[in-house]
């Protein structure tokens, strides 16, 4: 449906130019920009801090939907708003005050989300709703792209679906990992509505990337 949202993860774009990739993938019909920030600490990996996002900010208006992969999170919250973050999703994993750190990403003008790993059931999110524009549920373990689905999270997507529409709440539900044209339908059938894709978007360069993201569109 075209209610569905795609954010291209720039993980998996060429890192020597990625203020072209975003400029590419904007232009492409992306309708946010998914930068996954890694510590390698939280999460076995390394890859950028708040000053790219603040150099890739001038290259697209779309929505910068930011996703910390990091622990400690909340000394670094103010300096990801600063640098032009639009929507900032911590990990309910990263640490015991996400409540806390929610309110406090709201606090600085953003909209705020929570990323639940595989292993983390959605139960944990019960008293974090009224906090919450969006919820992101790993549909991988995080740390790389090109990982393949996980498919016992679709029933996590739908717990989450049926608890945001019975609490009447307007929260985007974004699902990260192993997203492609083989499992898309599966995963908005569950009733996500932003979809991040890294390797589907970005695989065969830039000639191709408006039609990936068309494809994952159902278009
Ligand atoms: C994984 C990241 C993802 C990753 C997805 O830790 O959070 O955003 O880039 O990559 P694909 O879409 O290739 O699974
Ligand atoms: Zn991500």
């Amino acid at each position: 449906t075209s209610a569905v949202k795609i954010s291209p993860s720039i993980l998996s774009a060429d890192f020597s130019k990625l203020g072209e990739e975003v400029r590419a993938v904007d232009a492409a019909g992306a309708d946010y920009i998914h930068i996954d920030v890694m510590d390698g600490h939280f999460v076995p990996n390394i890859t950028i801090g708040p000053d790219v996002v603040k150099s890739l900010r001038p290259h697209s208006a779309k929505v910068f939907d930011v996703h910390l992969m990091i622990a400690p999170v909340d000394p670094y919250i103010e300096a990801f708003a600063e640098a032009g973050s639009d929507i900032i999703t911590v990990h309910q994993e990263a640490g015991a005050h996400t409540h806390r750190t929610l309110q406090k990403i709201r606090s600085l003008g953003k909209k705020a989300g929570i990323s639940l790993n595989p292993a983390t059931p959605e139960t944990t999110l019960e008293y974090l709703y009224e906090e919450l524009d969006l919820i992101l549920v790993m549909s991988v373990n995080p740390g790389f792209g090109g990982q393949s689905f996980i498919s016992s999270q679709l029933r996590k997507i739908e717990a989450i679906r049926n608890r945001i529409d019975a609490l009447g709440l307007d929260i985007d539900l974004e699902v990260d990992g192993g997203v492609n044209r083989e499992t898309v339908q599966s995963v908005i059938s569950a009733g996500a509505n932003v979809l991040v894709a890294g390797s589907a978007t970005f695989k065969g360069g830039p000639s191709k990337y408006a039609e990936n993201i068309k494809a994952l569109k159902g278009q």
